[in-house]
């Protein structure tokens, strides 16, 4: 692999005030696809692109991403959470996007390499982490509405914090029934850029409310949970843990999927359903509504401390983590730094 290292390092963040994506180390992978086929992956420092102002991308949202993370754990060692899932869903992502799959083994070689580069950017700490954005997007300077013919796969690398301002304090919901983000025969189970863009309207409305985030409903009915902007969600319901099931207008989470893992082999009921607004409020009027929280790699595992539905804040478990919250916080976050024993084989060293 061609590595072509900065003459030009940059100065790096005060590690205690990173907030979430706004620092980028000094690399970069970036691999192209042109008549066909891809070309090598390549590390380069971290610049801006020239593209055409015609590209596809810029024009039709022909772009995914993924969102990962590496870790410096307590021994120093460099390890990265689940990564084959998170190139196995981009593939995914491409096929649903008309976009070209890649050799995933090729991909995380020249990404372990990168993070090896970046290694003095790990951030050491509890609950901060390297992320990690792997980008596909088409590149054809052609207005066309068609697929491109050329992509760039690039990988950037970013020191992070807490993904919510205000850390690990429960979060504040608005449910939208209004708007939606995504529809059976969509694109909501695919990480694609238009996804988001679609969510921001309503994602400004509930800011500007006083909320953090916006819960999304399936949008034939407008009755049923489907997923938060950047986390999927769990309900505490009785002695169930209740999660929706992917029905194919919701994105399959990484941490979803580890989440109900880790919480079954503790011996707690997940179940994996549809379940609507009805339920949830009924639940909480009748106290069975214990705990709510969702899941992500940026988010991690977040308890929400309030659900607003209809005008009405739904108040859950006096606006603090629950107890299976916070078994699943801690156990989560004990294999990703590696304080507890990874059974799963979840965690790849790399150094
Ligand atoms: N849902 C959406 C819309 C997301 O953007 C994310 C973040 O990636 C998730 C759920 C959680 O997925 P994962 O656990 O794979 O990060
Ligand atoms: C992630 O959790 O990795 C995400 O992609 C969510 C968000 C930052 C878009």
């Amino acid at each position: 692999m061609k590595i072509t290292l900065t003459k030009n390092p940059k100065v790096k963040p005060d590690f205690s005030k990173l907030g979430f994506g706004k620092y980028f180390t000094d690399h970069m992978m970036v691999m192209d696809y042109a008549d066909g086929k891809w070309g090598e992956p390549e590390i380069i420092p971290f610049e801006d692109f020239n593209l055409s102002p015609a590209t596809t991308c810029l024009h039709y949202a022909q772009g995914i991403f993924e969102g990962a993370k590496a870790y410096k754990d307590a021994d120093g060692n460099i390890t990265v959470f689940r990564i084959d899932e998170n190139f196995k869903r981009m593939n995914r992502s491409a096929e649903r996007l008309c976009m070209p799959t890649f050799d995933a083994e090729i991909a995380k070689e020249a990404l372990f390499e990168l993070i090896r580069i970046e290694k003095d950017w790990i951030p050491a700490e509890d609950g901060k982490a390297l992320y990690i954005r792997p980008t596909m997007i088409g590149i054809d300077p052609v207005l066309g509405v068609h697929a491109s013919h050329t992509y760039r796969l690039y990988i950037i690398l970013s020191p992070v914090g807490a993904y919510y301002a205000h850390g690990l304090e429960p979060t504040k919901i608005m449910v939208e029934d209004k708007f939606v983000r995504a529809s059976i025969g969509g694109t909501g189970e695919a990480k694609c850029m238009g996804n988001y863009a679609a969510s921001l309207l309503a994602g400004e409305m509930a800011v500007k409310k006083g909320y953090d985030q916006v819960m999304w409903l399936d949008a034939k009915e407008m009755k049923y949970v489907e997923e938060v902007g950047s986390m999927n969600m769990f309900f505490v319901i009785g002695d169930e843990v209740v999660t929706p099931a992917l029905v194919g207008s919701i994105l399959p989470g990484i941490t979803r999927k580890s989440s109900i893992e880790l919480l079954r082999d503790h011996g707690y009921k997940v179940v994996e359903r549809r379940i609507s607004m009805d339920e949830i409020v009924e639940a909480y009027n009748n106290g069975a509504l214990k705990e709510a929280f969702g899941t992500g790699t940026a988010a991690v595992v977040s308890p929400v401390g309030v659900i607003a539905y209809k005008g009405v804040d739904m108040n859950i478990n006096n606006g603090k983590m629950g107890d299976i919250t916070k078994y699943l916080y801690d156990n989560l976050t004990g294999i990703q730094y590696g304080k507890k024993e990874d059974k799963y084989g979840w965690i790849t060293k790399i150094n």
